[in-house]
């Protein structure tokens, strides 16, 4: 895409259109200016070079003149003066340049006239104020991140303008590339890049910018443990690459809206930054998102936000609760799941991260939504939880499962000091038989019935557990479920004492 457009500038002269049926055969000269960069008063120097063999032509000087139009950044040619006859040689001095402005050039010989193509269009860069046409930059400075919103602004003795760039490749466009106008003003959108930018109105050009836009870094943000119990610290990591050195970092908690995104609000204290990378929550209770990002300089410039990452807690918060029904982690693929929203509020949407912290937006991408109830049609293992406009609610990390048998195991943390049964699940109504528990791969002895029954769960009942069992009370095949972790917490006063009992 890089060079149609110069064929469109050269396509709207007149001559161009009637040399187009062979066009190939008929050269393109080359015109190059120097220096790019003008201050009043200085001497610029065209050149045109049409290749070997180049012997008896004489070369035609044009300065362009911009035609305004909505979307192509079209010019018309006016000779330069003394140039009907052309020079013999092929460079010509322009003395005194004052502003931005364009030129191109052609060659002719023999006679009647056989003409080159035009050559493309080159600039000549003025960066003194000219208050017949001026480049306002807003921000007013010349380095820019590419999340930043430029406000080009043209003013002077014109009421039309179109705002012009010339990119690193030489490519020549305008606003409407990469940006919209609004009367004199072009703001620019994710498309601006680096390059030479001016304003131009059918008689004049402003001085002209060189800015530099560059990438956005986005920072990657780790949570560590993404699981907390009350009363968990909680462990914010910001990596921004390098380098990494002179960053401040910013912490943000993502404040759900009932859509797929979520606004930031700074952490207590953020708005200054922290030299560090890390930042500690303390206490953290309920599930909740965070996001990161980095700044530096004076103004500053800050990187675009991290994704946003979840701290999960499977705890009840009566503000917000899900429930998950059939009641257990593990799941048959076979089964359909209704996720149930409670709490503070009327609406509520349920969102997903798959194993990849892949976040999915809502129920209808998995199931549907009716009221507060996410009926799942094709869910996958991930952890799921429900939003409200303020509030997250406990997660739960649900797997799914094509095997013959399930570990029936608790959605939430259960209390030390209560009890919990685990099952043993066959796809089928068929019963099994000896069916054996394994924590952390050991068999536990003694399960009465195909239960296992803790009757006051200790921190140290904590772990991956799984069943295994027989299909028939005499046969040999087993199956065996995957492991599921059972997760034992605290009443938030006793917390301490549980951790410093379970060491
Ligand atoms: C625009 O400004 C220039 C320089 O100030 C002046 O020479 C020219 O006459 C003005 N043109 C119009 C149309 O006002
Ligand atoms: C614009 O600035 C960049 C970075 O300083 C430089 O590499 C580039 O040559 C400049 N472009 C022009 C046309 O002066
Ligand atoms: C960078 O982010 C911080 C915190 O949100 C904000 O206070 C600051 O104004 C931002 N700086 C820029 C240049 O956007
Ligand atoms: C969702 O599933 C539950 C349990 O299977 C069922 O009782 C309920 O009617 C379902 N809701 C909808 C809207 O299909
Ligand atoms: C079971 O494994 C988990 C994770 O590796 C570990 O935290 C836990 O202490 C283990 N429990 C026992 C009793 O070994
Ligand atoms: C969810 O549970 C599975 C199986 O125990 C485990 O592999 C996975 O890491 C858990 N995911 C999260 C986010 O805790």
């Amino acid at each position: 895409m890089g060079h149609t457009l110069f064929g469109a500038l050269g396509l709207f002269s007149l001559n161009i259109l009637l040399y187009c049926g062979h066009a190939q055969d008929v050269p393109r000269p080359v015109l190059t200016v120097s220096p790019s960069w003008t201050s009043p008063g200085d001497s610029v120097t065209l050149t045109c070079s049409v290749g070997p063999p180049s012997a008896g032509w004489r070369f035609f000087w044009y300065k362009a003149v911009p035609q305004l139009s909505d979307y192509y950044p079209y010019y018309t040619y006016e000779l330069l003066a003394g140039g009907t006859t052309g020079t013999e040689q092929d460079s010509y001095i322009l003395h005194g340049q004052t502003h931005t402005a364009g030129y191109q050039c052609r060659a002719g010989r023999g006679d009647p006239v056989f003409y080159t193509q035009y050559s493309g269009v080159k600039f000549v860069w003025s960066g003194g104020v000219n208050p017949a046409a001026s480049l306002t930059v807003s921000p007013h400075r010349l380095q820019h991140f590419s999340t930043e919103s430029l406000s080009l602004i043209c003013e002077g003795n014109s009421t039309e303008w179109r705002v012009m760039k010339v990119d690193e490749d030489g490519y020549v466009s305008s606003c409407y590339n990469w940006g919209e106008m609004t009367g004199s003003t072009c703001n620019t959108d994710t498309r601006a890049s680096s390059g030479v930018y001016w304003c131009e109105s059918v008689t004049q050009s402003s001085n002209a910018a060189n800015i530099t836009i560059h990438n956005v870094p986005r920072p990657v943000l780790t949570v560590s443990p993404s699981w907390t119990s009350p009363g968990d610290s909680v462990t914010l990591t910001c990596s921004v690459g390098p380098p990494s050195a002179g960053w401040r970092f910013f912490w943000y908690k993502a404040v759900p809206d009932l859509s797929r995104y979520y606004t930031p609000e700074l952490l207590a204290g953020g708005t200054t930054g922290t030299e560090q990378d890390s930042y500690i929550l303390h206490g953290q209770t309920h599930t909740a998102g965070y996001a990161c990002r980095a700044g530096r300089g004076d103004p500053g410039f800050n990187t675009s936000y991290s994704r946003v990452k979840f701290v999960w807690s499977g705890g009840v918060n009566p503000a917000a609760s899900l429930t998950v029904t059939p009641h257990r982690l593990q799941h048959f693929s076979t089964e359909s799941l209704s996720l149930i929203c409670e709490g503070n509020s009327a609406e509520w949407i349920v969102k997903k991260a798959d194993e990849d912290g892949y976040v999915s937006s809502s129920c209808s991408y998995w199931g549907e939504m009716t009221g507060s109830t996410c009926n799942t049609t094709t869910a996958s293992s991930g952890v799921y939880w429900c939003e409200s406009e303020t509030q997250f609610s406990n997660a739960a990390n649900i797997t799914i499962h094509s095997g013959d048998v399930i570990l029936v195991s608790s959605v939430h943390p259960v209390t030390e000091g209560h009890s919990v049964t685990l099952g043993c699940k066959f796809k089928t109504e068929n019963l099994l038989y000896n069916v054996d528990f394994y924590k952390n791969n050991t068999l536990i002895p003694n399960p009465v019935r195909g239960e296992l029954l803790i009757s006051a769960v200790t921190k140290s009942d904590e772990g991956f557990y799984k069943c295994r069992g027989r299909k028939s009370p005499q046969g040999l095949e087993t199956l065996t479920s995957a492991e599921s972790w059972l997760s034992v917490k605290c009443e938030y006063e006793f917390c301490n004492m549980c951790y410093s009992l379970s060491e």
